[in-house]
């Protein structure tokens, strides 16, 4: 691992205790509401996995539906927490504490879930990840992201949506949690990863107010 690596690990090994409820605060809910979304794509039986998982609290809800889950993060500190998780409810998952770049099972998945993750990393290093992690997914499967959400709507919901998200992403900047960056539209390299958009879910903050996160659902294309 590099020394930025071992810093990153080591800012997020500190950071589990508090990410998961801080986020919650932060965002009235949708954050959580956004992550759930993608657990509830997928059904008993099927294979996902969480890349970047964190403390998984959407992993959990995948694995009450019956899904064979698999928990990826490099950070044991998140990880520890999650079997703790699972196993006080009596739930069963694959952890694996990897880089998820070293992560191999090509088409392997029905579903891949990308949640709050790809935002972590630089522009070229984000396409990179993206394009290896719908490599994961079998042709049919699904690919999801649940993030911040793209300024849309009148004048004033976008101002709200940069402030806001900008505050943000400053905080997590400030923690060493995420490189400063412009908010990352997805859907733009799903072709190039061989996804098509199947649909956007969007969540607003309080609900009605201004859509601040987005989940997008893609489907794996099916070779000719
Ligand atoms: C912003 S947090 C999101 C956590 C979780 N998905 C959530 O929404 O609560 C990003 C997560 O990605 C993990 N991570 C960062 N780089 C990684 C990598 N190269 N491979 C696997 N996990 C990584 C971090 O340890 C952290 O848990």
């Amino acid at each position: 691992m590099s020394t930025a690596e071992i810093r990153l690990v080591r800012n997020y090994d500190r950071a589990a205790w508090f990410y998961e409820t801080s986020a919650a605060v932060f965002s009235g809910g949708q954050i959580r509401a956004s992550k759930k979304y993608t657990a509830a794509q997928v059904k008993a039986g099927q294979k996902i996995i969480f890349l970047g998982v964190g403390t998984g609290e959407e992993a959990i809800i995948a694995a009450q539906r019956g899904a064979h889950v698999t928990c990826l993060d490099i950070s044991s500190g998140m990880l520890e927490r999650l079997e703790a998780r699972m196993k006080r409810r009596g739930l069963k998952a694959e952890i694996l504490c990897q880089d998820a770049f070293q992560h191999d099972r090509l088409g392997y998945y029905d579903a891949v879930a990308a949640n709050y993750f790809l935002n972590v990393f630089r522009h070229d290093d984000m396409q990179r990840m993206l394009k290896h992690a719908a490599g994961l997914v079998r042709p049919g499967g699904k690919f999801m992201v649940a993030d911040v959400a793209l300024a849309r709507g009148n004048p004033l919901s976008r101002i709200f949506n940069l402030v806001y998200l900008k505050t943000a992403m400053a905080t997590f900047w400030t923690l060493g949690l995420v490189p400063l960056h412009r908010n990352y539209d997805y859907a733009q390299y799903f072709s190039d990863a061989q996804l098509k958009l199947n649909h956007i879910r969007y969540f607003r903050l309080f609900k009605g107010g201004p859509v601040v996160f987005q989940t997008w659902v893609a489907t794996k294309k099916k070779s000719r």
